[in-house]
This record gives structure tokens, sequence and C-alpha cells, in this order.
């Protein structure tokens, strides 16, 4: 590659506490004077206006699991059953195989399914702030934005509700290969560990529900059939972690981050209070202001111009939805909060054929959260403490959000 590039755009950056904390500033600076970025450090283009990310996750290829030679190379070749997996998940995964895939998975998550889970999300909100009512504080993440969304999975798996700390705790671990691939070899015992323990477990899920069947996702994995056709155990085993793993980290993510801004614009948190109508579009303007999944990999499929930039066939392709959703070139005022914003397809849960398979779930979850706290809490407030982003790049969450009330 002979681009030259300014490697104060690198998104390498992010990896600075203050740049992690506020990556807006970086993310203007690339949309302005680099759009399509070659980014030397990371070996990767760099896609952040908004029409762009819309090209790169509408025409690019998804199928981007790492070879056997390429694991070598990266000197992770440990992380191959990982690579195996990967390979039967519907997010690294172009038509037809997708689209087979996709299509499988819908008719085991129909919409009914979803809203079915409406009263059980009320409860499981109602009952962890019960848990912390009296106290007067909690920490948003702990007490609240990590366990709702591990129940609500372990729900809408099918899976005992008990479980949720184990699935938690694998969910987590498998993320970081989601968002740091490349940049922490370190880890890769843990991302193996969980890829270990979450095939064993499922694997016996399914055998215990072929003879006690039992309503979730996983048993309907197991009975979808389109023309016949129907899913390998393999192929359950593979989209259930990553619709499980989809699900958590990204949902604590819209929670955290949506309370905090909230509570960085007092107005808006009062007028949602007091006008809970407002919801539905409050949900999505905390998607779009600070977007729980920042960024998405792709490549090219063959030579293409891009913003007058030639990307080889095969060269990676980040696309940074965080940067494309703070487009001026397409939402008015990019930087102002406005909850009851209009025209606003943000670009939080993607596009085109990998948008967001459970997008449904994830908006029905933030608008109980965000009403429950609000009612439940009335003097809601910052703890003064620092706040502490966790280090992945890609999704985008904190360590702890305390509070009182
Ligand atoms: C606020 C919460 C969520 C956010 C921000 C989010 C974000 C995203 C994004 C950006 C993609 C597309 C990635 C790409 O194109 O490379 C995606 C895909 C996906 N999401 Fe979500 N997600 C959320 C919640 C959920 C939930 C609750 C589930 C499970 C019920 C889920 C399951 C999936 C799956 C399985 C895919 C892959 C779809 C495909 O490849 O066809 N997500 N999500």
């Amino acid at each position: 590659m002979t681009e030259k590039s300014d490697p104060s755009l690198s998104l390498y950056h992010l990896f600075k506490p203050e740049v992690l904390a506020d990556p807006y500033p970086l993310y203007r600076r690339l949309r302005t004077e680099d759009p399509v970025h070659w980014d030397p450090f990371l070996h990767t283009w760099v896609v952040t206006r908004y029409r762009d990310v819309v090209s790169v996750l509408h025409d690019f290829s998804a199928q981007r699991t790492p070879t056997t030679d390429q694991l070598a190379s990266l000197r992770l070749s440990q992380l191959s059953p990982v690579a195996q997996l990967m390979v039967k998940q519907m997010l690294f995964l172009d038509p037809p195989a997708h689209t087979r895939i996709r299509n499988l998975a819908t008719l085991a998550f129909a919409p009914q399914r979803v809203r079915a889970l409406r009263p059980h999300i009320q409860e499981i909100a109602e009952r962890l702030l019960d848990a912390v009512q009296s106290r007067g504080d909690m920490d948003v993440i702990a007490d609240f934005a990590a366990p709702l969304p591990a129940i609500v999975t372990a729900e809408m798996l099918g899976m005992p509700i008990a479980d949720h700390v184990q699935l938690k705790s694998w969910s987590a671990d498998f993320a970081e290969i989601l968002g740091n691939f490349q940049h922490n070899p370190g880890r890769a015992a843990r991302v193996l560990a969980a890829v270990e323990g979450m095939t064993t477990y499922f694997r016996s899920a399914i055998a215990r529900l072929k003879v006690h069947p039992r309503e979730g996702l996983v048993h309907s994995l197991m009975t979808a059939e389109v023309d016949g056709d129907r899913f390998t155990e393999e192929e359950i085993i593979a989209n259930t972690i990553i619709t499980m793993v989809g699900g958590q980290e990204t949902t604590t993510n819209l929670i955290g981050n949506g309370l905090l801004t909230l509570l960085r614009h007092p107005e808006a948190m009062e007028r949602l209070r007091s006008e809970p109508a407002l919801l539905p579009s409050a949900v999505e303007e905390l998607l779009r202001y600070e977007a729980p999944s920042q960024h998405t990999a792709r490549l090219a499929a063959q030579d293409v111009d891009l913003g007058g930039k030639l990307i080889r066939k095969r060269q990676a392709v980040i696309a940074v939805m965080g940067a494309a959703n703070r487009d001026p070139e397409r939402f008015p005022d990019p930087d102002r909060l406005d909850l009851a914003r209009e025209d606003n397809r943000h670009l939080a849960f993607g596009w085109a054929a990998h948008f967001c398979f459970g997008a449904a779930l994830a908006r029905i979850e933030g608008q109980i959260a965000f009403a429950t706290i609000l009612r439940r809490m009335p003097n809601l407030a910052f703890h003064p403490a620092p706040l502490v982003w966790r280090c992945n790049l890609g999704l985008r969450g904190l360590e702890a959000l305390p509070v009182t009330f």
C-alpha cells in the first residue's frame, strides 16, 4: 500500500483513555480530512462518512474470518477453533449462505416471540431495582445494565435463568474478538475457553431439549425448516452463540451509555420523564448519539473506488457507524442531543443484509430500562467518580456508572 497517511488520524488513538472517552473529535477529523482513510497501524481502510459507511455495509463482503494461514501469521493459531465457529455464524457470512441461515433464524425469532418477552423484561427490570432501591445508590452497569440483558437472553434462549451469570461471562470473553481481534493476543486463551465452554453447554442443552422440549430460541432453531432445509447441530450452536453474544454487551452499553447521556443532559432527562411518549424516538436518538457498537469490519469483494480511493480486493475496511451517526451531511446539528429527532435513520444497528437480528428486542429492553429507572428514581444524579470506558475498540461502554437517587 503506497497511500500516505497522517498518523494522527489512526483509530489506534482510541487506545488513549482521553480519546476513548470522547472519540468524536477524531471521527470529525477523519470525516472532514480523509473520509476514506488508509490506517497503516491497523492495516485497514477506515470509512467515516454516512454515505460511505452505507456503501460498505451494503456492498462489501462480511466473510472475514481469518484463514488458518492468517491466524498463523498473527501468531494466533490457537484460535483456530474460534474461526471454525465463526465460519458458521451469520454475522461472518455472505449470500447465499447468509440468506439461508438468516431466513431460518428469522422463522425461529418471529416478532410475536419478541413482543411476548415484554412483560417479563418489565418484571426483571423492577426486580433488579427493588434490590437497590433502599440503598439510595447503585452502579448502573453492575446492578442493572449488565444483568438485565443477561437474564433476558437466558430467557429468550430457553435456558435456565440461573445460568445467566455463566452465559454472561462467556459472552463477555467472546465479545473481545468482536471488538479487538488482532490487538489482544494475550486474551486468546480466554476466548478459546469461552468457545469450548459455550459449545459443550449448548450441545448438552440441545440433547436435553430433544427429550424435554422447552420454548425458546434454541428449540426454535432446532425445529425451524424452510423448504425441507434445517440447521445442523453445529449451525445451531454457532448461531445461538452469536445471538447470545450480540445481545448482551451491546444492550448493556445502550442502557449505560444512554443513561450517561441523559445525566449529561438534565433537561432532556426531565423532558423524557414527563413525556414518556417520547421513549421510542429517545431510544433511537440515544443509539445514534452514543452507539453501543461503534464500528464493524468488511473486506472488499473486488477492486473498488470509494470516495476517490482505490480499495483493493480483499483489503479490510472498518466502517465506523459511530462517526457516520454524527455526519452533518445526514443529521442536522449532529452533536446536539434531540430526543424528538425526526428522520433518524442511524446506523447503530448496521444496515442491509446484516442489520441487527435482535433490534426489536434491544429497542424494547432500552425503552423499559429508561422508563423504569426514570419513573422509580426521580432524584437520579451522578455519584462523582471518574468515568472509565471499557478498553474495547468496537463495543463502546462504561466499566461502571455510579449514581445516587
Ligand atoms: C442495543 C443493542 C444492539 C446493538 C447496538 C446491536 C448492533 C448490531 C450491529 C451493528 C449489527 C451489524 C453488524 C455488522 O453488520 O457487521 C448487529 C448484528 C447482529 N445482532 Fe445486534 N445489536 C444489539 C442487540 C442485539 C440483540 C438483543 C440480539 C439478539 C437477540 C442481537 C443479535 C445480532 C445478530 C445475531 C446479528 C448478526 C445479524 C446478521 O449477520 O445477519 N443484537 N447488531
